[in-house]
């Protein structure tokens, strides 16, 4: 009898071929996200659980699992499981890390693009017909070219995004506890976070979410940074204290932000949805094709690993 596994959201079509060469799959049948009972009893008689960072994988959805040998999480991220529960039950959990680091930082620099030269306000000030001409002073932005990039979590992502600067002749700083200087292009300036929200013109997040990392960029440090400053942030929104950088771009703390991620998602404040200096996408870091099919066949090589008693490409605990 095959080992069963149960998908909580429907993947690309390769990794659940891939799936099905060796397990029973059993895929969630309705178009969105099981609730937690759906879950504890979707894993109730399954070997392996592949999930998504929206499904909250918790001590009660663990312990509801008893044959559960192994939790695959279809992200980097795995901030959504409870890793520590997990190791106590023997259970692997597995993300996919390095196959999406180069589409995150693509849409890294898209968001850092469009929020300096205001693309999406401009493009909806041309849809509602508001252009009547060239004008010298029509959305004026800030340049990116020669500024000063503040990376805040050194991983593959932020050091993706840091050779990406290169490209624009910007001095990058960095602010990452665990980096390993030694091992860095020279050029990267280690700064402390302080220094890092001072001296940058764009300060883009690249930390996991850890209870260390749990609104790290706050009041003091929306105070601290330049009224030009802008804030990208492609890792996950409860790094940000949200109220506070509403207020920060109510009042001229720092000039816009670009965010791919949100604290209560998918919930977004009719706050920040009002702003025009706010460029808003829907945590679509490694949202291309190519990559999102690289993280299911990645998902589905963690999963079969454990099954088959193997040690799984990326197992985090
Ligand atoms: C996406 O946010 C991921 O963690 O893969
Ligand atoms: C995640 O892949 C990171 O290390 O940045």
């Amino acid at each position: 009898m095959k080992p069963l596994i149960f998908v909580t959201k429907r993947i690309p079509q390769p990794a659940l071929d891939r799936l099905a060469e060796v397990f029973e799959l059993r895929l969630n049948p309705q178009d969105k996200a099981l609730s937690k009972q759906q879950l504890c009893e979707a894993v109730g008689n399954a070997d392996a659980l592949l999930c998504l960072l929206t499904d909250s994988i918790d001590r009660d959805v663990l312990s509801a699992g008893t044959r559960l040998k192994c939790v695959s999480n279809y992200a980097v991220g795995f901030n959504n499981i409870d890793v520590e529960f997990a190791t106590q039950r023997g259970i692997a959990v597995c993300n996919t890390p390095g196959v999406l680091t180069e589409s995150t930082a693509d849409l890294t620099w898209a968001l850092i693009m469009s929020s300096a030269r205001r693309i999406v306000e401009s493009d909806n000030y041309l849809r509602a017909g508001s252009f009547t001409g060239w004008e010298p002073m029509l959305m004026l932005g800030h340049d990116v070219f020669a500024k000063t990039l503040g990376i805040v979590g050194m991983g593959r992502i932020g050091q993706a995004v840091a050779r990406r600067a290169a490209g624009f002749s910007m001095r990058v700083l960095y602010h990452d506890p665990a980096a390993d200087a030694a091992s860095l292009p020279a050029e990267w300036q280690a700064a402390t976070l302080e220094q890092l929200c001072r001296e940058s013109d764009f300060i883009s997040l690249h930390a996991p979410l850890t209870p260390q990392t749990h609104h790290l960029i706050g009041k003091e440090q929306f105070a601290w940074m330049k009224p030009s400053a802008i804030l990208i942030n492609t890792a996950r929104g409860p790094i940000v204290d949200e109220t506070a950088l509403i207020d920060a771009l109510q009042t001229g703390k720092i000039a816009a932000c670009g965010l791919d991620v949100f604290e209560n998602e998918p919930e977004v404040p009719a706050a920040l949805r009002d702003l025009p200096n706010a460029v808003l996408l829907p945590h679509i870091g490694s949202a291309s094709l190519e990559t999102r099919t690289k993280m299911g066949l990645l998902a589905a090589e963690n999963a079969i690993a454990v099954v088959l008693g193997k040690q799984p490409p990326a197992r985090v605990n």
